[in-house]
């Protein structure tokens, strides 16, 4: 942790296949921060349940293996990692199952609570840049480095098709963009911190931008900020 400076964090927000992921890393890389994605949690969470066997559709099943389960966070080239119950989920919280359930979980508002509790507590890694639905909003309202992402749907599905064609066992692209824009509905309606511009967060359409464009202008607007 920084001893000159209290700790900075970098929010940013916005739907999937914004670019937010590529972005929030190389920031984090670029300004030797500590790289946090908030989604791998909710992801964590939704993966604990299938595989102990939970019913998604019961949270208070979902809630109780939750508050039961120990939940561990390390670092790993400055990026926040977690084990549950001793395991690491790895990139199985990737696969499909835990991406059709995820937002049912996310959505659940004592997994809310519970997860922005521990989001809150990362700033014991030091400067960091933490990417997700609500960091904005309601994780770290507060901060002056707040940013949200979009980018066109068209642009946004194509995206996310080649990402998903250059991934091993997806062979349905079309099923997967039906999917994805089921999710982001999910997350821009439910009652509990749905996907949101926070006040006075900085909006970057990312539509005809190149990832190091985007970068650059966070970065060049943290490290402004911060006398760098
Ligand atoms: O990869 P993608 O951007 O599609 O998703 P993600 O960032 O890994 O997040 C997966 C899901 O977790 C989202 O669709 C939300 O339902 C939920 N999530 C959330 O509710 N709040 C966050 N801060 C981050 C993710």
């Amino acid at each position: 942790m920084s001893n000159n400076h209290p700790v900075s964090v970098v929010a940013i927000d916005g739907p999937s296949a914004s670019g937010k992921s590529t972005v929030s890393k190389r920031v984090a890389q670029e300004l030797k921060f500590t790289y946090v994605d908030s989604g791998s949690l909710y992801r964590g969470m939704t993966w604990k349940a299938l595989r102990d066997g939970v019913e998604i559709g019961r949270p208070d099943q979902v809630i109780e293996l939750m508050n039961r389960m120990k939940l561990e966070f390390y670092t790993e080239n400055r990026v926040v990692l977690f084990t549950m119950d001793g395991e690491d989920p790895g990139q199985q919280i990737r696969s499909e199952p835990v991406r059709e359930n995820v937002a049912d979980i996310a959505a659940i508002p004592e997994v809310r609570v519970f997860m922005v509790d521990r989001l809150r507590e990362m700033v014991r890694f030091g400067d960091i840049v933490m990417e997700g639905r609500d960091i904005g909003t309601v994780v770290f309202p507060e901060s002056p480095f707040k940013y949200y992402l979009d980018a066109d749907p068209e642009e946004r599905a194509r995206r996310r098709s080649l990402e998903l064609k250059s991934m091993e066992g997806v062979d349905d692209v079309g099923k997967v963009l039906d999917s994805l824009a089921r999710r982001d509905r999910k997350d821009s309606t439910r009652k509990t911190a749905p996907l949101q511009i926070a006040l006075g967060a900085r909006v970057i359409n990312s539509t005809s931008m190149t990832i190091e464009e985007v970068v650059a202008l966070i970065t060049a607007e943290v490290r402004a900020a911060l006398g760098q």
